[in-house]
């Protein structure tokens, strides 16, 4: 399978090094990172270059997310997208890729541990939906160079709990808590690559659901798998049609 990746930065390395290491055990060039794009070759690909490949991996930035989605579109590649912080512009993107049969998979987090941590979220949100005594609160903390909070994951996960959840009705992400209120509090610290809380806590007792991630590797294996999953399939996805997940 050919891939493109568009961005080179730390996601980029990492599903370069996770493919090599598949690929001694599936084979020379199962995954066959044949086209490496960053800023500084950005403007010499061609749109035929791009459409040598069977699929492209983007990690990228909020700000340039967006227009390589759209270059991948007018290429007829499918495309696999991890930026993050440019969601607002989600679902036209998603209806697009429907309405002219393209290929677009967005996950927030491409970890598989990360994508179990929000099916259990959803399940117990439901739950606590008949359990008034609980308050909810949801907390990230990500390395200092991260440019969006708050964190894609977080926003995946919260939005996921305000669907379920009658007595909250918005997020915010600052630490005013407000009874109708899901606060998203985000944190900045050196080297992690991810953490996330979810904290429900009556008078009595208190319930968490924390994932951490120990390191890069998850996200670059799971986007690989997506990249596998997408590359025959037309429309927009998400990362629990990969695993058969609840949405
Ligand atoms: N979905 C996930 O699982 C997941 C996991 C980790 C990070 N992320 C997100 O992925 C994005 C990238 O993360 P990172 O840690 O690799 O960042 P990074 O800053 O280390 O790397 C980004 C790279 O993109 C390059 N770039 C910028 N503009 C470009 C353009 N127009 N075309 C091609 N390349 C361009 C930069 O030069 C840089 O090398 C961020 O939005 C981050 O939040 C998502």
């Amino acid at each position: 399978m050919k891939i493109a990746l568009i961005g080179y930065g730390k996601m980029g390395k990492a599903i370069h090094e996770i493919a090599q290491e598949k690929n001694a055990r599936l084979g020379k060039n199962h995954y066959d990172i044949s086209l490496i794009i960053d800023i500084d070759n950005r403007a010499t690909v061609t749109k035929e270059m791009l459409q040598q490949v069977d699929v492209a991996i983007e990690f990228t930035s909020p700000h340039t997310a967006v227009d390589n989605i759209r270059w991948c579109f007018d290429a007829d590649v499918p495309v696999v997208v991890g930026s993050t912080g440019w969601t607002e512009q989600l679902v036209e993107l998603q209806q697009y890729a429907i309405a002219n049969n393209k290929s677009f998979l967005f996950a927030p987090n491409f970890s598989i541990g990360v994508n179990i941590f929000f099916e259990i979220n959803r399940y117990l949100a439901q739950i606590m939906n008949q359990h008034e005594e609980y308050d909810v609160i949801m907390e990230e903390i990500h390395h200092t160079e991260k440019k969006d909070a708050p964190s894609g994951t977080a926003l995946h996960a919260a939005l996921d709990v305000l669907k379920r959840l009658d007595r909250k009705s918005i997020w915010n992400n600052d630490e005013e808590r407000k009874k109708d209120i899901l606060t998203i509090v985000s944190k900045r610290e050196p080297d992690v690559p991810g953490t996330h809380y979810v904290t429900y806590e009556s008078d009595i007792d208190k319930i968490e659901l924390i994932h951490t991630a120990h390191n890069r590797k998850g996200f670059a294996g799971g986007a690989l798998l997506a990249a596998e999953w997408l590359k025959d399939k037309k429309g927009a996805y998400s990362m629990e049609d990969v695993l058969g997940f609840t949405k």
